[in-house]
C-alpha cells in the first residue's frame, strides 16, 4: 500500500471533511517549521545551539538557545503566508502583528515553540505545541495591530490543535477534530508520513505522571490520591503503579496517547496567586483537545480544561489529563 504523506492526508481532508485550503497551507507551513526544529535540535553542540540565552520570557524563566531559535523559526514560516490574522507564544510578552507588507488570514496560531526546553543540554527529548484559532470577524481588520482579546476563546473553539515530538524519531502528532493522527518524520524524503491512523488512550491504566519533588506543596485532594496511588495493590485502589517523569509535557503526554497514563501539574502552594505551572494557551488547550480526541479525559481538577475562559495570554492553569479512569477519580476528590 503507498504511504499516506501528510500533504496527501490533508488534502483527503478537503475532500472528506471540508478542511479549508488555508488551514491545511497554515498546518503544512507549520510541520516545515518543526522539521527546521528538529533539524536544529539533533545538530546539538555541533550547531552551537545548546546553552542559554542569558535572557528571560514573560513567565520570568530564563530562555534557552533553542527557544528562542524555534520561535523565530515559527514566526519567520508563518508570518508572509496570508493564512494568520496574528501569532502569540510562549516566548513572546505580547501578541506578534503580522508585518504590514503581508496580507492577512482569519486563523491565530498560538505555540510553545520548545516545551521542556531543561532537556535540550543532557540530550532528553523535547517538542513544539501548537494551537489553531479561527480570529473572530470583529478583529478582522487589514490595518488597525490586533487585539490580544482575539485569542482569548475557550479551547473548545480551536479548530486544530498539535505537537511535534524531537525524539528518537521526530513525530507529528495531530487533530483537526475527527480523531488523532501520528505521522513520522522520514529524513530522507523529507516528509511527515501517517504512522498511527487511529491514537486512542485505554480508558484504565495503572502508571502516573507527577513531579512528586513538589509533594510538600500540594493540596489535599492531591497528596490523597498520590498516597494511594503509592500504596498499591494493598491500599484502596488495588493496584500497583509505576511512575515516569520526563518533564517535557510533549513526552509525558506522547507516552499517554502511546500506552495510557495519567499526568498531572497540580496546583500548589510555591506561587499562590498562580493556578499551577503550565500554561493554558498554549500548553494545556492543545494537549487537552488531543486527548479528548483520542478517547481521554483532561480536567483542572473541577473542571474540564477546554471549557475555561481565558483571560490573559499567559494564564496557568492546573493540568490532570488522560486516562478516563484515573482523571475522572482525582477530579472527583478534588470535588469532594
Ligand atoms: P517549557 O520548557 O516550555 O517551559 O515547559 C516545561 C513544562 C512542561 O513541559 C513540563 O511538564 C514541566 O514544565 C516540567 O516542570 P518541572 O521542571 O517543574 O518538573
Ligand atoms: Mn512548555
Ligand atoms: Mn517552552
Amino acid at each position: 500500500m503507498s504511504r499516506v504523506t501528510l500533504s496527501r492526508y490533508l488534502i483527503e481532508q478537503t475532500r472528506s471533511n471540508n478542511t479549508p485550503a488555508d488551514l491545511r497551507f497554515l498546518i503544512e507551513v507549520v510541520a516545515r517549521a518543526c522539521k527546521e526544529i528538529s533539524h536544529a535540535v539533533s545538530k546539538g553542540a555541533l550547531g552551537g545551539v545548546l546553552g542559554s540565552m542569558g535572557t528571560e520570557n514573560v513567565q520570568g524563566e530564563v530562555q534557552k538557545k533553542l527557544d528562542v531559535i524555534s520561535n523565530e523559526i515559527l514566526l519567520e514560516a508563518n508570518e508572509w503566508g496570508g493564512h494568520l490574522a496574528g501569532m502569540a507564544s510562549e516566548e513572546m510578552d505580547n501578541a506578534y502583528q503580522i508585518p504590514g507588507k503581508y496580507p492577512k488570514g482569519a486563523y491565530l496560531l498560538v505555540f510553545d515553540p520548545l516545551d521542556g526546553s531543561s532537556n535540550i543540554d543532557v540530550n532528553v527529548s523535547v517538542g513544539t505545541i501548537f494551537s489553531v484559532l479561527r480570529c473572530p470577524d470583529e478583529y478582522l481588520s487589514q490595518n488597525d495591530s490586533l487585539d490580544e482579546q482575539a485569542f482569548l476563546q475557550p479551547g473548545t473553539k480551536q479548530v486544530c490543535a498539535g505537537y511535534a515530538i524531537y525524539g528518537p524519531q521526530t513525530m507529528l502528532v495531530l487533530t483537526l477534530g475527527n480523531g488523532v493522527k501520528g505521522f513520522t518524520l522520514d529524513r530522507e524524503l523529507g516528509s511527515f508520513v501517517l504512522t498511527h491512523d487511529d491514537i486512542r488512550i485505554p480508558e484504565s491504566t495503572a502508571e502516573f505522571a507527577i513531579n512528586m519533588s513538589n509533594s510538600r506543596h500540594w493540596e489535599p485532594p492531591v497528596s490523597r490520591y498520590v498516597e494511594e496511588l503509592l500504596a498499591g495493590e494493598e491500599g484502596p485502589l488495588g493496584k500497583n503503579y509505576n511512575m515516569r517523569w520526563v518533564a517535557a509535557m510533549v513526552a509525558d503526554v506522547h507516552r499517554i496517547l502511546t500506552r495510557g497514563g495519567l499526568f498531572m501539574y497540580p496546583r500548589d502552594s510555591r506561587e499562590p496567586s498562580k493556578p499551577g505551572k503550565l500554561r493554558l494557551m498554549y500548553e494545556a488547550n492543545p494537549m487537552s483537545f488531543i486527548v479528548e480526541q483520542a478517547g481521554g479525559v483532561s480536567t483542572n481538577g473541577l473542571e474540564r480544561i477546554l471549557d475555561i475562559q481565558p483571560t490573559s495570554l499567559h494564564q496557568r492553569v492546573a493540568v490532570y489529563l488522560g486516562s478516563k479512569e484515573e482523571v475522572e477519580r482525582v477530579t472527583a476528590y478534588h470535588q469532594a
